[in-house]
C-alpha cells in the first residue's frame, strides 16, 4: 500500500492505495465519483475522462499512485452546487444529453478545448471530442454546444 495525496474538485484526500489500483476505481468505489465511467477499462473508449492537472487523461489507464500530488477534475466540480456550468447548461440546450453515458466525458473534453485554448479550430474540436466514444452519436451536438458556450462566455446576441 502507498499513501498519497491527491486533490479532486478541489478538496484534498489523503488514501491508501495499492500498487496496481488505477484511479478509475479509486474515483469511483473509493471516494464516490459516479460520473467517471468504466467502459472498455483498456484505454480505448474514453468514458472513463477525468481531467488531471488540466489535460484529458484515461483514468482506467493511469495508475492511482502516480495521481499523488495532482489536481483531478471530474464532471461533479464543473458547475456549483445551485447553478449549472455554461458548458453544462449549452449541452442541454443543444440536445446533447441522449442516454446521457458519455456526457461527463464529453462535457470535461469540451471544457478543457474552452480552457485550454481560445477558439480551436473545427478540426481540433472534431479530434478532442471524437476522443470519448458515443453511441448515440451526439457529436455534432456536442460541437454546437461548445459554439453556443463560447458565444454565450462572449456575450454574443447570436443565437443558434
Ligand atoms: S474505460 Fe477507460 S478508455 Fe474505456
Ligand atoms: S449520449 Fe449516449 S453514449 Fe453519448
Amino acid at each position: 500500500m502507498k499513501s498519497i495525496s491527491l486533490r479532486v474538485n478541489g478538496r484534498l484526500y489523503n488514501i491508501e492505495v495499492r500498487d496496481n489500483d488505477r484511479l478509475l476505481e479509486v474515483l469511483r468505489d473509493v471516494l464516490g465519483f459516479k460520473s467517471v465511467k468504466m467502459g472498455c477499462g483498456v484505454g480505448d473508449c474514453g468514458l472513463c475522462i477525468v481531467l488531471m492537472d488540466g489535460r484529458p487523461v484515461n483514468s482506467c489507464l493511469v495508475l492511482a499512485a502516480r495521481s499523488d500530488g495532482s489536481e483531478i477534475l471530474t464532471v461533479e466540480g464543473l458547475g456549483g452546487e445551485k447553478e449549472l456550468h455554461p458548458l453544462q447548461q449549452a449541452f442541454i440546450d443543444v440536445g446533447a444529453s441522449q442516454c446521457g453515458y458519455c456526457i461527463p466525458a464529453a462535457l470535461l473534453v469540451s471544457y478543457s478545448l474552452q480552457v485550454g485554448k481560445r477558439n480551436p479550430s473545427s478540426e481540433e474540436v472534431r479530434r478532442a471530442l471524437r476522443s470519448v466514444l458515443c453511441r448515440c452519436g451526439s457529436y455534432l451536438r456536442f460541437e454546437e454546444a461548445l459554439k453556443v458556450a463560447g458565444r454565450d462566455e462572449r456575450g454574443d446576441s447570436e443565437k443558434v
